[in-house]
């Protein structure tokens, strides 16, 4: 069933009619095209967010003491520098990092109206990302009316039917003033948009992942699980080097043994093998993907037996097709796994899900239940 959201009608739409006059929807990757507006909500602490509003899209102000440029990611780089790393990985997980974000898409249709993929996966997820990291946050329903009158206000820039969506990010910062450690006085919710297209710059070429083994993504007990920003910065070492040798992205193990794969820097990973469908279990270690849970119920459907469990990397090297999913990914085949100098080929999966790039998404929406529809006017 469709969920029918009621929304305040954003006040600015100035530019709603007119077409973009620099963007070429069919060169559009995964790089930032600002649209018109964002929308910005703020609370002080111990009470709660109310009177968010849409405003043009634009810099933000923040305090030179903001708990989320203090706290939030200057202790980022610890996580890798010399031998204590996994002990400060440690300290740093169980430390305030006031930052927390969240990507969802919005989709034109061919009647003009726009749909957004499971917008209450999202904030859900945030919610439950803001309890772990002692924040306050929107309420559900703050949060996806707060996202529809983003989408509404930016629809625009959402690109016709087929060449791309509107991604939209929602992010959760500290944004008072803080110099000891401890929870930010004032926090921000914020959302801004932007065309989007395909995540890798191969576009629908199937994957070369890397298999990391000396960094580590996530530790047990940490905050691998949720998505704060602080889960992001610490990959970029490990995914620059890879890409600086060709690797499309990386692929993590746990920490604990490196012996199990995680999760790939930017989406979570599938394998098949005969007619099991695996992928790593969430034990807090990896993000619970809203593309990763709809793979795992539409594959049910589709006859697969599913399992989330515990995946040897040897185990993966040896499996007869790999992909990955996340919603900037959303479903990207694995053409070759490389580990510790061993290079494995794998098929493509994609033959039976048909789910390869943004055009066969919409049939993949149209097939999922709930989804929130509503109808825009102009284009
Ligand atoms: C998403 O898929 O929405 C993400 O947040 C991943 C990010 C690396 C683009």
């Amino acid at each position: 069933s469709s969920l029918q959201l009621a929304c305040d009608v954003p006040s600015f739409s100035a530019h709603e009619d007119e077409e973009y006059a620099d963007v070429d929807w069919d060169k559009l990757g995964f790089g930032l095209v600002p649209t018109d507006y964002m929308y910005v909500m703020k609370c002080a602490k111990g009470s709660a967010f109310e009177r968010g509003g849409i405003s043009p899209y634009g810099n933000i102000e923040l305090s030179p003491s903001a708990g989320v440029l203090n706290y939030g990611q200057v202790i980022m780089t610890w996580k890798f520098a010399g031998s204590d790393a996994l002990k400060m990985a440690h300290c740093w997980d169980f430390g305030w990092k006031q930052g927390l974000f969240e990507g969802l898409k919005a989709h034109r249709t061919e009647n003009g109206s726009l749909l957004l993929f499971q917008p209450e996966q999202n904030a859900i997820r945030m919610r439950y990302g803001a309890e772990r990291m002692c924040m306050p946050s929107p309420t559900v329903d703050q949060f996806l009316n707060a996202v529809k009158q983003t989408a509404l206000a930016n629809k625009r820039g959402v690109p016709p039917p087929g060449r791309g969506s509107l991604y939209i990010r929602p992010l959760l910062v500290g944004s008072g003033p803080i110099l000891g450690l401890g929870p930010s006085p004032e926090y921000t919710f914020l959302i801004y948009a932007s065309p989007v297209r395909n995540y890798f710059k191969a576009r629908t070429a199937p994957l070369n992942l890397y298999v990391e083994d000396e960094f580590d993504r996530a530790s047990r007990g940490g905050t691998g699980g949720i998505k704060t920003i602080s889960n992001y910065a610490p990959v970029l070492k490990a995914l620059t080097r890879a890409k600086e040798r060709g690797f499309s992205d990386v692929l993590y193990l746990d920490s604990v043994g490196r012996r199990n794969i995680e999760e790939v820097s930017s989406c979570n990973i599938f394998m098949l093998k005969g007619n099991v469908l695996s992928t790593p279990a969430t034990k807090g270690t990896i993000l619970s993907g809203v593309t990763r849970r709809s793979i795992l119920e539409l594959s049910r459907d589709l006859g697969y037996e599913v399992e989330e469990r515990a995946i040897p990397v040897e185990e993966l090297l040896e499996a007869d097709e790999v992909f990955c999913t996340g919603t900037a990914v959303v479903v990207a085949s694995v053409g070759s796994i490389t580990y510790q100098d061993r290079r494995c080929v794998r098929g493509v999966f994609m033959r039976n899900l048909g789910l390869l790039d943004e055009f066969s998404l919409h049939s993949y929406i149209k097939r999922w239940k709930h989804r929130v529809e509503f109808r825009t006017g102009g284009r």
